[in-house]
């Protein structure tokens, strides 16, 4: 491929979870500092970075599908795009995209997309360059600093995963569990804040597995950073999420009662209701486990808001077995949840187990599986009606003088008044819906 200029414009477009969204953002910075600007709204951009997703099947053909639709933009327009593969499959099947889709100049992993600037160089020289090297810690020290301007904010504090469920390549594409030191997170969460950052969410594939050495050289978990970081003035409000049943500590239990800027709501995976599919599915917890830590979560925290994963048609799954899923289901009342069909990856153990379960039986238990959740996610909302709480003001609204905000619970609520992004005011939560609520400001709580 030969690129025409060095690239003037840049779009990132990221799938997947939020440590991708993290990334996306830390790479658009790294372009930032080389002058290259983000293209306009609908414009075609001399550069695009697609970091991608692995956890489900098609993630792969539809960066494939992707390309494709670039270079045929790119030959309307009679400039081709400089194009780099970032993310989870670049991790998996880099060498693959290389040799399949020539006009990619670049591919590089989650734990190497510091280096992107150097490979961007080289793109621009006609030469083609794939880096999928797992040096974590490099990377955090090698990006430049945060300048993020919008209110809420995303810091990865912890990356990879060592627990090894069955049916997950997290571990095989991010790599093993890694913790970045506090005092580096400190100093980032300070800058985010300086930034304009109100709210921060703090990032792991297993965030509760993070632990490092505080100010004072002593051990701390989790908790002990949220602790730190609550003291930030600016900082209104810390989420953290995603959490493993395995690594919820004391601590992190009692922080939640304890400190008024951690948010309450807890997203904590359970997968399966049945104990046989989540020994095979290697996830070291029971359902009575899993309710029981919940259960330590709740008296921390009366009004915690839970959210979970579910998978169905795990390889074996029977329907009896399902139906320990939507018993756990009526059990917690989750206001908030994401439930997929088990998707086989390769390379994973459970991909090759016997009991495939059918396509069709797969749809049919998801949709039930579905009712259940929409309906505790609806009763959730319903049982807020008429409370007061604050609100975060993200964005506009559709309509003049209408603004969304996010509750201490996470749901986004729409209401009318003369605010701006970025202020916290409280609001009375009137009529609810299946994914938000209608509010009535109260008061200004700060401008
Ligand atoms: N580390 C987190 C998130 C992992 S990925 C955790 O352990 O909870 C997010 C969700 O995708 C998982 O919780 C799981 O529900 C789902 N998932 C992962 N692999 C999958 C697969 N092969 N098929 C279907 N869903 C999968
Ligand atoms: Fe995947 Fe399990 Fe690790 Fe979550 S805990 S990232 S589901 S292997
Ligand atoms: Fe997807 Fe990788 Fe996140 S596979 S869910 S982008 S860790």
């Amino acid at each position: 491929m030969k690129p025409t200029a060095s690239p003037k414009t840049y779009r990132v477009k990221s799938f997947g979870c939020q440590m991708n969204v993290y990334d996306g953002e830390r790479m658009a910075e790294l372009l930032a500092e080389k002058g290259i600007t983000p293209a306009p709204e609908g414009e075609d951009a001399d550069l695009v970075v697609l970091n991608t997703c692995h956890i489900r099947e098609k993630a792969a053909e539809k960066v494939y599908s992707d390309i494709g639709r670039l270079v045929k933009a790119g030959d309307e327009r009679g400039q081709k795009p400089l194009i780099a593969v970032a993310g989870c499959v670049a991790q998996a099947e880099g060498e693959e995209i290389m040799a399949r889709a020539p006009a990619v100049s670049m591919v590089v992993g989650p734990q190497a997309y510091h280096r992107l600037p150097d490979m961007l160089d080289k793109a621009v020289r006609g030469e083609r360059a794939t880096d999928t090297d797992m040096p974590p810690i490099a990377k955090f020290d090698a990006l430049p600093e945060r300048r993020k301007i919008g209110p809420t904010a995303f810091l990865t504090v912890q990356e990879g995963c060592d627990k090894f469920c069955t049916y997950c390549v997290v571990p095989y594409t991010r790599g093993a569990e890694i913790s970045r030191p506090f005092s580096d997170l400190v100093t980032e969460a300070h800058k985010l804040v300086e930034a304009g950052a109100r709210e921060i969410t703090l990032l792991g594939q297993n965030v509760s597995a993070w632990s490092g050495e505080n100010e004072t050289g002593h051990t701390v978990g989790l908790a002990g950073l949220i602790r730190t970081l609550a003291r930030i003035d600016g900082l209104e409000r810390i989420r953290y999420t995603t959490s493993h049943p395995a690594d919820m500590d004391d601590d992190l239990i009692a922080a939640h009662g304890d400190t008024p800027k951690l948010m309450p709501y807890l997203h904590l995976p359970v997968q399966s209701g049945n104990d046989r599919v989540l020994r095979a599915m290697n996830r070291s917890h029971t359902a009575e486990s899993y309710l029981r830590l919940l259960e330590r979560f709740r008296a921390a925290r009366p009004d915690l808001a839970l959210s979970g994963d579910f998978i169905v048609g795990f390889p074996g799954e029977t329907e009896a077995e399902f139906e320990d899923t939507l018993k756990i289901v009526d059990e917690v009342r989750y206001a908030q949840a994401f439930s997929f069909k088990y998707s086989p990856r390769p390379g994973t153990p459970a991909a090759s187990m016997d009991g495939q379960v059918a396509k069709e039986v797969m749809d049919e238990r998801l949709q039930r599986l579905q009712a259940a959740l929409n309906r505790d996610q609806l009763a959730f909302n319903e049982a807020s009606v008429g409370k007061t709480c604050t609100v975060l003001v993200e964005r506009k609204g559709k309509h003049p003088g209408q603004w969304l905000g996010k509750t201490p619970w996470l749901q986004s609520a729409w209401f009318e008044a003369d605010v701006a992004i970025g202020d916290l005011v409280e609001v009375e939560l009137l009529e609810a819906g299946p994914n938000s609520l209608a509010a009535r400001l109260r008061e200004p709580v700060t401008a």
